[in-house]
């Protein structure tokens, strides 16, 4: 398995702030992209230009993505949930708009207040605004793997789904499993599936360890062929309009993850750790994240001392 890559997204700045429940200063929010621009990531989420009322925690959006110092080779990405979104993505410099809608009809109507067909429609509007402009686009289809008000999500529509974010001209597909529902076996039939008409280099997956599946579903989605994957410092983050929601997989044992297993991410394991141990005293919780706890297998303990 040597010298296979693994990318990774990291999404902590939103969907890892969005659920929090104590404000977050902007400042300390660039700060903490600032930092993560520095470890090797390729990829950030830098945060979300949704309704303020629906998510007040990521309302300062503009100045976050104003502030950030820019490290060149990085595509900072903003997720966007309608027309009025792009807009001020792009006024406020984003790199990459992350659309989102949800398979499920019923978690449609919850996030974001719109059938799936609405939301395709006002998609349609985000494509024509950027048109011409330097901004990639990427199609999320959260509850692809489960839906927390309507269960099992029918295969067939997420390919739908899939198909019409390409047809509307999207460069990049997420499937994210939003309230980990996912199971390996399912991951890798659907992986495959969607491999044959998404490159890879086009499909990002997105987990959530609710049920502990988290890094099992990684491994089963890298065996079938997927190479990218979200993941949020500490496990942070979780839908705030999706019940039960709970945090991403974890970056730092996602990248500990692939270093046992020799896979490359690019990434700075040590000060990704050091960086996830600085989120306790931001957020003033413990974070879900497990290696930030317990180090890296080569973070040795002196022996006992010899007694007697
Ligand atoms: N950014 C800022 N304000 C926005 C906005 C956006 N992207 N989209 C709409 N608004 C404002 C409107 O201007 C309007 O403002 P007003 O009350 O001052 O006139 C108000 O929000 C209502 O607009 P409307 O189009 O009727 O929105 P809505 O109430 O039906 O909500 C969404 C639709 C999509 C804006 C909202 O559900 C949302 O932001 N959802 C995202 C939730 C989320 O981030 N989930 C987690 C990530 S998946
Ligand atoms: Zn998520």
């Amino acid at each position: 398995m040597s010298n296979e890559r693994l990318i990774v997204q990291e999404v902590a700045p939103r969907d890892g702030l969005q659920i929090e429940p104590s404000w977050v200063e902007t400042a300390d929010k660039i700060a903490l992209i600032d930092q993560l621009s520095s470890l090797g990531f390729t990829r950030i989420e830098a945060g979300s230009f949704v309704s303020p009322k629906a998510v007040p925690m990521l309302r300062d959006g503009e100045d976050v993505f104003q502030g950030i110092a820019r490290q060149p080779g990085v595509t900072y990405v903003a997720l966007v949930p309608n027309l009025k979104g792009a807009q001020r993505a792009l006024a406020a410099g984003a790199d990459e708009l992350n659309l989102v809608l949800s398979a499920s009809q019923t978690h449609n109507q919850a996030n974001m207040r719109m059938s799936c067909e609405q939301s395709l429609a006002s998609f349609a509007e985000v494509v024509q605004l950027a048109m011409g402009q330097a901004v990639s686009l990427n199609g999320t289809v959260a509850t692809t793997f489960g839906c927390p008000f309507e269960g099992r999500i029918d295969e067939a529509w997420v390919f739908e789904l899939v198909q019409r974010y390409l047809a509307l001209g999207m460069t990049g597909i997420t499937l994210a499993d939003t309230t980990g529902m996912a199971n390996p076996r399912q991951v890798t039939r659907i992986v495959r599936q969607v491999l044959e008409f998404v490159p890879a280099s086009a499909l990002t997956l997105h987990f959530h360890n609710t049920r502990g599946l988290g890094l099992c579903n990684v491994l089963a989605a890298f065996e079938a062929g997927a190479r990218r994957f979200d993941a949020a410092l500490g496990g942070l983050g979780g839908c705030p309009f999706a019940p039960g929601a709970s945090g991403n997989i974890c970056t730092e044992d996602l990248v500990n993850l692939c270093t046992e297993m020799g896979l490359e991410t690019g990434i700075d394991l040590a000060r990704l750790i050091a960086l996830s141990r600085t989120l306790p005293a931001l957020l003033g919780h413990d974070t879900p994240g497990q290696v930030a706890k317990a180090g890296r297998n080569c973070d040795l303990h002196p022996p006992p001392a010899a007694s007697g």
